[in-house]
């Protein structure tokens, strides 16, 4: 599938239009940020981590009937994905208190939360993504009663399904986010599933394997990564 203009070029990713103009080529990037965009580098090889482990994923989901953008991988960096229109919310599932949870609320870090907490936010840099609860998404007109239930419904059977293909492996599914698109009045998964949108620890170390090694510069960003690919790789 050849690649043509530039639609839209984020953070860690870019985005190229298809000769199919129902097709994207999505191009995972080297570049890292982190809050907000105030924290900027290049994480070498995290292009084509991501690109696998987000493949391995959505594969993995597809496998269990959930709906992704994923079509195929087309080189290294590069995976094909379906175009659609994306809901401007990330949903965030949490099943260990971490990262903004335990800055906002009194829990302590590293609590297991005994019914995973699900949120909204709003995908607006301007704003900083603030935290949202479904009546802002009605009333901003950003998804209907229907989206969001499924939403809700849809991430929570991707954390039951991942958490014990993470655990099976070794690893904790401590947090993550994802972003849906609407195709045919459904909603799909979209965007990736990587360790810069994930929260992963070794089960038994909890030693940190995700961007928050980037975030607090606790070093040997690449090599956590490659030590998910790895285990996720295995059968
Ligand atoms: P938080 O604890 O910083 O709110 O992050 C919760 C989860 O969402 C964590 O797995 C990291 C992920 N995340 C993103 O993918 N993009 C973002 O912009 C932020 C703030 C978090």
């Amino acid at each position: 599938m050849e690649k043509k203009g530039l639609l839209y070029e984020g953070k860690a990713k870019k985005l190229y239009l298809t000769e199919d103009e129902t097709l994207l080529v999505q191009e995972f990037k080297d570049d890292a940020t982190a809050f907000n965009g105030a924290k900027k580098g290049v994480i070498s090889g995290k292009g084509e981590y991501n690109c696998s482990i987000s493949t391995i994923l959505f594969e993995y989901l597809e496998s269990y009937h959930i709906s992704t953008h994923f079509v195929r991988r087309l080189s290294p960096t590069e995976m094909l994905v379906s175009r659609m229109e994306i809901i401007q919310l990330e949903a965030v599932i949490r099943n260990i208190a971490t990262g903004s949870l335990v800055k906002r609320l009194p829990f302590q870090e590293g609590d297991v939360l005994e019914y995973p907490i699900f949120e909204l936010y709003l995908k607006n840099d301007e704003l900083g993504d603030p935290l949202v609860n479904e009546y802002h998404a009605l009333a901003l007109q950003l998804a209907c009663p229907d989206e969001i239930r499924a939403m809700f419904r849809l991430t929570s059977k991707i954390n039951a399904i991942l958490r014990s293909y993470f655990e099976r492996r070794g690893l904790m599914l401590v947090d993550f986010k994802l972003e849906f698109g609407r195709e045919q009045g459904e909603l799909v998964a979209a965007d990736e599933i990587s360790p810069d949108t994930c929260r992963i620890w070794d089960r038994k170390t909890h030693k940190k394997l995700d961007k928050d090694r980037f975030r607090f510069d606790m070093g040997g960003v690449d090599k956590a990564y490659q030590e998910v690919l790895e285990r996720l790789s295995n059968a």
